[in-house]
C-alpha cells in the first residue's frame, strides 16, 4: 500500500511517500481502509522531532483519519465489513484502574496514532476494535477525519477541566486553529461568551462565523488590554491555551477571581515564570489537558450529528501532497482543519 514514512527527523522533505507492507489485523483488531485523514500540529512535532522525546521512526504520521472497515481480526464479530467508521486518535490498555474509571486518556499506556504507533496518512490502518467508531452515512469521510483529535482535546479541557458554565466569559487562543476552531464552538454550546485571539483578519472573519463574539487581533493590540476592557477589568473566567510561552504573562493578567487557565500546548515555547502571589490572591486554578477519553468523543460525535458541533476544514488536498499541507500548518497559514484525500 502507498504510506507516507518519516525515517528520519527534519523538515516537510522528511515525509516520503512509500510502498508499504499492508497490515493485517490480529486478534480484536480491526484494517481500516482510510479515505480521508487530517492534519493536526502533532504531525509537525513528530516529523521535526522533539528534544528529549523518542519517537519509533520510521513511523507513519497522522493521528486522524475516516475510513471503512475492510478486515477483521480473530474474535471481532461485532462490526460488518465496509462500516463506514472514524478512528479514536488514543489508545489504552483498556484494563488498569484509570481505565476502568473511564480516564483512558490518562492511561500509563496511552499512545497515540501517528505518534507511537503507525498513523492515517496511509491507505489502510490497523486498530483495536474499539478505535473503530461507526459514523453517520450523512457525514463525509473528509469532514469525519477532521473531527477526532481537536474536538476530543478541546472538549476535555473546556467540559472535564474547566467547567465552563453557562455565563462564562471564556478566552479561546488561537481561535482559527484545529484546537480553537473547536473550542470556540464548544463554549458557545455551553452558552459562554467567548473571546478569541487570531494572528491575521481572514482567521478573524473564521471565527466570528463560528460564534466568537468579540475577537483579538493580538498582533495589533494587547490582548490582555483587550480583555480587559471587554470585560469591564472583571477579567474571563476560564481561558482556553495552547500558545504557552508568549501568552502566559497576559493569561495571568486577564483572568478574574477564582479564574481556570486550562493548557494543552505550548507551540510558542513551554517554560515560563510563575508568580505564585498571582496564583493564591486571585484563587487561580493553572490545569493541564491532554486528549480526552473515548466516551467524551463519542459525546462530541453525537453534537456533530446534531448540527451543534462542525468540523471546520480549511482544504482538502491529496496524499500526495503531504509536504504541502505540513507547509501550510507549520507556516501559520491554515483556517482550522487540512484534510489529505486517501482514495
Ligand atoms: N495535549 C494535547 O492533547 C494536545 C492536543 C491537540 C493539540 N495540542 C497542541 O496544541 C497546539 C495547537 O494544536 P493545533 O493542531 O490546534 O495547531 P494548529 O492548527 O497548527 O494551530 C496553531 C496556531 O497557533 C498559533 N500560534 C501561536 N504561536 C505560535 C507559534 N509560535 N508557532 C506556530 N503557531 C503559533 C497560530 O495561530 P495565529 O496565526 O492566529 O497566531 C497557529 O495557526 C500544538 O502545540 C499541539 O501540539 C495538544
Ligand atoms: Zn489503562
Amino acid at each position: 500500500m502507498k504510506a507516507v514514512v518519516i525515517a528520519a527527523h527534519g523538515g516537510p522533505d522528511q515525509l516520503q511517500l512509500r510502498e508499504v507492507e499492508r497490515p493485517e489485523p490480529g486478534p480484536g483488531e480491526v484494517r481500516v481502509d482510510l479515505h480521508a485523514a487530517s492534519l493536526n500540529h502533532l504531525d509537525i512535532w513528530v516529523r521535526r522531532g522533539v528534544e528529549g522525546v523518542r519517537y519509533p521512526l520510521p513511523l507513519i504520521p497522522g493521528c486522524d483519519g475516516a475510513g471503512v472497515v475492510a478486515a477483521l481480526g480473530a474474535g471481532v464479530d461485532d462490526l460488518e465489513l465496509g462500516t463506514r467508521v472514524l478512528l479514536a486518535p488514543g489508545i489504552a490498555c483498556g484494563h488498569c484502574e484509570t481505565c476502568s474509571a473511564g480516564r483512558d486518556n490518562e492511561c500509563r499506556h496511552y499512545g497515540i496514532l501517528g505518534e507511537h504507533r503507525n498513523g492515517t496518512n496511509a491507505e489502510a490502518i490497523v486498530v483495536p476494535r474499539a478505535n473503530a467508531i461507526p459514523i453517520p452515512q450523512a457525514l463525509a469521510f473528509e469532514d469525519a477525519a477532521a473531527l477526532p483529535l481537536a474536538f476530543l482535546t478541546a472538549w476535555h479541557m473546556a467540559v472535564a477541566r474547566a467547567r465552563i458554565q453557562p455565563g462564562d466569559d471564556v478566552l479561546v487562543h488561537a481561535g482559527a486553529s484545529g484546537v480553537g476552531s473547536c473550542a470556540i464552538q464548544i463554549a458557545r454550546s455551553l452558552r459562554a461568551r467567548v473571546i478569541t485571539t487570531v494572528g491575521s483578519e481572514a482567521k478573524a472573519n473564521l471565527v466570528r462565523s463560528l460564534g466568537a463574539e468579540h475577537v483579538i487581533l493580538y498582533r495589533e493590540t494587547d490582548f490582555a488590554d483587550a480583555v480587559r476592557d471587554l470585560t469591564e477589568k472583571r477579567g474571563v473566567d476560564v481561558i482556553l491555551d495552547h500558545v504557552g510561552a508568549d501568552t502566559w504573562e497576559g493569561n495571568v493578567r486577564s483572568l478574574t477571581r477564582g479564574g481556570r487557565l486550562v493548557v494543552c500546548g505550548s507551540t510558542s515555547g513551554h517554560l515560563v515564570t510563575a508568580n505564585l502571589r498571582f496564583l493564591f490572591f486571585k484563587n487561580l486554578a493553572f490545569l493541564g489537558s491532554t486528549m480526552g477519553s473515548r466516551s467524551e468523543l463519542l459525546r462530541v460525535l453525537r453534537l456533530v450529528e446534531r448540527g451543534v458541533l462542525r468540523p471546520v476544514v480549511d482544504r482538502i488536498l491529496p496524499l500526495d501532497e503531504v509536504a504541502r499541507a505540513h507547509e501550510l500548518l507549520e507556516s501559520r497559514r491554515a483556517l482550522g482543519k487540512l484534510v489529505l484525500q486517501i482514495r
